[in-house]
């Protein structure tokens, strides 16, 4: 372990002036940016920069949503036609388009409205779904989503950034149908190594929460587990996103991830 501490300095160490420039610009941002310049600077510069972790992780995440193929619409409707309504919520580019089964109808819920545009765009690159709705609002209080309206919910990386995730996770039962599925796959806090840990707590307090309203140390799994709104069952399990040698050794602060499926 120390080797591997060791390792991460000496990658670190001639980005230091960098990464500590980037945390400056960003924290401006965030303090006198407004309402504006931190979401239009999270929708085109961000998020987008997200582009490697969904490359990197993109065929174990295909192999968790894969299992959306077999569940069967509530809705009579779309039943017949083979279709399935999801509601993604926080999807920011929509690295998670691609996965859902042909003919899923989809809906999001997001906070940045600067995803918009992207979103609507994006159906030439996804023709197998159909962009229905784009709701601009909080995950913790989707009151423009009916009650037992949705087949399926996604979140990916978002249960980090809301204000309250027993909050979020009452909306996600409240919406689904019937039998309906939420699958998640998130980042958590280190499970087994006390030093990354403690230095995620550092991190959560300081730069992640202020700049990227992310928290690198939350215990969703624990509170999902704890399922206090009540789903029929909850399925997860606990993993690490495969490190490569040199920066990305870095994103072992958000290594520990859980994802799962919870039926209502
Ligand atoms: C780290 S990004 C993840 C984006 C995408 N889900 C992915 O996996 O690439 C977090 C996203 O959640 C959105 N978000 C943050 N808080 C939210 C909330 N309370 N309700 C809905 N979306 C939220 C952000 O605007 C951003 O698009």
């Amino acid at each position: 372990m120390s080797n591997f501490l060791a390792d991460i300095f000496h990658v670190l160490q001639p980005w230091t002036p960098h990464l500590l420039l980037i945390s400056i610009v960003l924290f401006v941002f965030q303090k006198f940016g407004g309402s504006h310049i931190q979401p239009w600077f999270f929708a085109k510069v961000y998020n987008p920069s997200l582009a490697n972790y969904h490359v990197k992780l993109r065929s174990m995440k295909k192999e968790h949503f894969d299992s959306m193929t077999d569940h069967v619409s509530a809705d009579p409707a779309l039943r017949k036609k083979g279709a399935l309504r999801i509601l993604e919520i926080g999807p920011g580019p929509g690295y998670n388009f691609e996965f859902y089964p042909a003919k899923s109808e989809l809906t999001v819920v997001e906070v940045n409205p600067f995803f918009e545009e992207q979103f609507f765009k994006k159906q030439i690159e996804h023709p197998h779904i159909k962009m229905e709705r784009f709701v601009v609002g909080f995950a913790e209080s989707m009151k423009d989503v009916p009650d037992n309206s949705v087949d399926i919910v996604v979140s990916t990386m978002v249960l980090c950034s809301v204000r309250s995730i027993e909050g979020a996770l009452q909306e996600i039962r409240r919406v689904l149908a019937p039998g309906g599925k939420y699958y998640y796959w998130e980042h958590i806090r280190e499970y087994e190594y006390f030093w990354v840990r403690f230095v995620q707590h550092l991190l959560s307090y300081t730069i992640y929460d202020l700049v990227f309203g992310c928290r690198l140390n939350r215990k969703s799994d624990e509170v999902i587990k704890a399922n206090k709104c009540g789903f029929s069952s909850v399925e997860q399990k606990r993993f690490r996103t495969p490190l490569q040698p040199g920066f990305d050794q870095l994103c072992v602060f958000h290594s520990a991830h859980v994802k799962g499926i919870a039926t209502k």
